[in-house]
Formats: structure tokens, sequence, C-alpha cells
């Protein structure tokens, strides 16, 4: 089967069930020829997950975007490398090395949280003022919560606030620049990342959406970064000391360069807004839809969580919420492939792969499978809660393994409990009847607009 063919039964948008199908015609290991005839291998076995990423050693390596590395290095006066999620070897390792113990470091998210409850104070209040005065619905509710990853994103990374939450956000601002340069990125990545490669002979158009879109944000983020940096630079040297800002730590750095802060900083952004706003929206729906679960959530929250401030103790003790996070990732999966290429040839299934054939991980397969997840296509929080909790870990991954493991991790979860805990404890969430496909983004995200109801559960 040729993905691409015109005549194929997949298309750019339905990719992630296409895997499902090819799991049922073809069994838990498929050799597909992709971009001119370029064997990849997709596996559906937890087992093989795991021996893959048992061999992936200290610089996994993955097929990167090569349009995105191929767009940086041609434009050397903004980049000077591909950035993390696009560099490979050394280079990879020597940035993944200065980033990871400032962004994995809990002493600084705990810095963070403070500002995290304010921003999720903020998001509550909004969602109040543009939902419906009659109905309570907010429509389009991926519009708002973009609104909130880029607050939460910029406050981690610049260690100052955006102010995109008022409930007005007009379209000469850096903040609606950024979000619609995002969602601009996606689109093109989706096109190119699948697309036949012919944008490396001329700019196709899907290249220039890219070009576009770097562009956009670039232009809204990179005065504001530089104004970070010399805020930062110039302050104090006493409240400094204070500080444990993500910006702080990275000037402070000698092996990284301003040119690399910036690009890193912009990545950031990129990479912490489209992916929580779609995982944050499937779990409002899922919300919605299951009363019981709500409820039972309702009443974590109001027994742990009550206060106006959240704390990592508070949050320590919400397992249930964890647990319907962990739940509507396995229904709704906004990442789900994790892809390797190994360095040594590998057995798999029985199959012999040579070395650097690139190996997609699928976890929708068994996801979906009874004999992981009994009942698996209802919203059942419990099952992370219980002794023999789902099988083995390698039936789920949402922010990937080993060393490549996305490196916002423990600020997306922070962001996404403290945000959950606030909504649930102000809000009854009622669903509209609206019924919500998954659709391929590049990433997984709602096929329409979702739309919810959002009722007080308190007099305000
Ligand atoms: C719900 C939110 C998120 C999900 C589900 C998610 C998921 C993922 C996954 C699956 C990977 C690939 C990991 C692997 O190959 O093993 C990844 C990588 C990455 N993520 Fe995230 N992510 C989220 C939020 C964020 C945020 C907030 C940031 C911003 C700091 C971010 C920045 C990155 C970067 C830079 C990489 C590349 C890491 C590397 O190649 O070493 N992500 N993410």
């Amino acid at each position: 089967d040729f993905v691409f063919s015109f005549k194929g039964r997949y298309n750019l948008s339905n990719l992630h069930e296409a895997c499902v199908d090819k799991y049922l015609r073809y069994g838990p290991i498929v050799r597909e020829e992709f971009q001119w005839r370029k064997p990849v291998v997709h596996l559906y076995r937890p087992k093989d997950f795991e021996d893959v990423f048992r061999m992936q050693g200290k610089m996994p390596m993955r097929p990167i975007s090569e349009f995105v590395k191929h767009y940086r290095l041609s434009n050397p006066d903004k980049y000077d490398s591909p950035g993390l999620a696009n560099s490979v070897g050394e280079e990879w390792l020597r940035l993944k090395t200065l980033l990871m113990p400032v962004l994995l470091n809990d002493e600084k998210l705990n810095y963070l949280h403070g500002s995290v409850n304010d921003i999720c104070d903020d998001f509550t209040e909004l969602l109040r003022s543009v939902r419906c005065r009659k109905t309570f619905v907010v429509n389009d509710l991926q519009d708002v919560v973009y609104r909130l990853a880029l607050e939460a994103i910029y406050m981690m990374s610049l260690d100052c606030r955006l102010d995109c939450l008022k409930v007005d956000l007009r379209p000469d601002t850096p903040a609606f620049a950024m979000i619609y340069s995002v969602k601009l990125l996606f689109e093109a990545f989706q096109e190119l990342y699948y697309g036949l490669p012919l944008w490396k002979f001329f700019k196709t158009p899907s290249y220039k959406k890219l070009d576009k879109a770097e562009s956009i944000m670039y232009d809204a983020a990179s005065r504001r970064i530089e104004e970070a940096i010399e805020r930062i630079r110039h302050e104090d040297g006493e409240k400094r000391d204070r500080e444990l800002s993500v910006l702080q730590t990275l000037i402070e750095c000698k092996d990284i360069s301003d040119k690399e802060i910036k690009a890193s900083v912009i990545d950031f952004i990129s990479g912490g807004i489209f992916t929580v706003t779609n995982a944050f929206t499937f779990l409002l729906y899922h919300l919605s839809r299951n009363q019981d679960v709500q409820e039972k959530l309702y009443r974590e929250v109001s027994d742990i969580a009550k206060d106006s401030v959240i704390t990592k103790e508070t949050l320590d003790k919400l397992r249930y919420l964890k647990a319907c996070v962990k739940e509507s990732f396995r229904l709704t999966p906004t990442i789900p492939t994790i892809t390797r290429i190994l360095s040594e040839d590998i057995i798999l299934s029985g199959y012999h792969i040579p070395a650097g054939t690139p190996l997609f991980c699928n976890f929708v397969v068994p996801s979906k499978l009874a004999e992981n997840y009994p009942e698996p296509e209802r919203f059942l929080p419990d099952r992370w809660l219980t002794r023999d909790r789902c099988n083995s870990r390698f039936t789920m991954m949402p922010f990937g393994n080993g060393k490549r493991i996305c490196i916002g991790r423990k600020f997306a979860e922070m962001e996404m409990y403290t945000a959950l805990a606030k909504l649930i404890y102000n809000f009854k969430l009622e669903s509209t009847g609206q019924v919500v496909k998954c659709k391929q983004a590049f990433i997984v995200v709602p096929s329409e607009p979702v739309s919810i109801i959002f009722k007080d559960r308190h007099n305000v």
C-alpha cells in the first residue's frame, strides 16, 4: 500500500486509523515503502517497542524533519543549529545535556508553579467570560486553550507574562501571531513529512507555508526574547540568585549562544502550544461526556485541591486526576507514534531488520486492544489505579521514552493537572451532544472545534 497513492485506502487526515487497518490486515509488524521506496517498519506489539527502546542507546535517533533542518540551515542569520528536536548525534547530545537539567528540574518547576496557578486562574475567568451567557457553551474550546498554553510556555521560557488571557485578543498582537504561526507550522509539517520531498528541488507551496510560519513566529518572538535576555542580564545579583528561571539558567551557561537560546525558546513555544492545546481539549471533552468520572474527580479535587494555590504536594495527592489524564492519552493519544532508527540490526517478532531502518512504534493499536485494556473504547480512569495496572508500561508512552523523551513533559503535566483541578472545582462540564473524532494534523487533534458547556459549581 502506498499511503500517497491517489487510489490508496488512506488519506493524510486518517493516518492514525490507517495503522489499525494495517495491523488487522497484515499483523503486528508491517514493512512499507514510503517516499520513493524507502523501507520503513511499523510495529504494533509492546514487546517489540521494548526491544527497540532497550537498544536506542545514549544518542537515540529519530527520522528528523529534514525540511526544518534545511530551513534553519538556510537562514544562518537567525539560526546556528536545527534545534533540539531536529538534531542528531553529538549536536543533539550537547543541546539535550544543556536543556534537560533546566526543563526537567523539580526545583525550577516548583519555582514556576506559582505563576502557573495565576495563569490557570486567569484561564478560568477567561472561560467564564467567553461562554454564552444563556447556555454557558464555549464554542471552539481549542481557540481559548491555545491562549492558556501560550501564556504558560511563554512564562516558563521568559519568566514574564505575555498577557494573552484578557477577553479580547487583537489580531495585531504578538500572541495572536504566535498562535497563528504554530497552527500554520503544523499544517506545513503534516504536508512536508508525509509528502514526496519535492521541496528539495524547488520551493513547494508546503515549504513556503513552513517558511511563512517560521518567519511569523520569529518576528513575533525575537524582540521579546532579546528584551527578556537584556532584562535578566541587568537585574541585580541578589535577585538573580533567588530566581530559578529557565532563561536565567540558560544565560548563565557558557556553552549556549544567544542565537541558540532564542531558537530554543521558539522551539519551546512551537512544541508547547499545539500539543498541550489538543491534549487538554480532548481531556475536557472526555470528562464532559462521562459524568460519573467527573463527579468522582470533583470529589477528589474538592477534598484535596480546593485552596486557590495548588502546589506540588497537592498534585502528588491527586491520583484520580492523574488517572483521568492518562486515560485521555490512551483513548486520544496526541503523539501516537514514537520513531527510532537503530545503529545495529535487530530481530523483531521473528523478522531480521537491518540497522538504519526507521521503526514506527505505534501506540494506537495496543491502546485499543481488550487484552491490554478491558472495554478499551470506554473512558475508565479507574483502570490506572488498580494494582495490575494495564499491562506493561510499553503499551503507552505519551511523552516518549529514554534520552530522547519530551523535554516539556514535566511542565506540560504540571500545567494540565493544575488547570484541570481548577476547572473541575469551578465548573461542571457538560456535553453539547457533539461527537468528536480524531484527525491527524501531524499530531492527533479533534476533528472539529469542540463545544462544551461550563456551568458554575459555586456562586460567583
Ligand atoms: C501534552 C503535551 C506534550 C506531548 C504529548 C508531547 C509529546 C512529545 C513526544 C512523544 C516527543 C518525542 C519523544 C521521543 O521521541 O521519545 C516529544 C519531544 C519533544 N517535545 Fe514534547 N510533548 C508535549 C509538550 C511539550 C512542551 C510543553 C514542550 C516545550 C518545552 C515540548 C518540547 C519538546 C521537544 C523540544 C522535543 C524534542 C526532544 C528531543 O528530541 O530530544 N513538548 N514530545
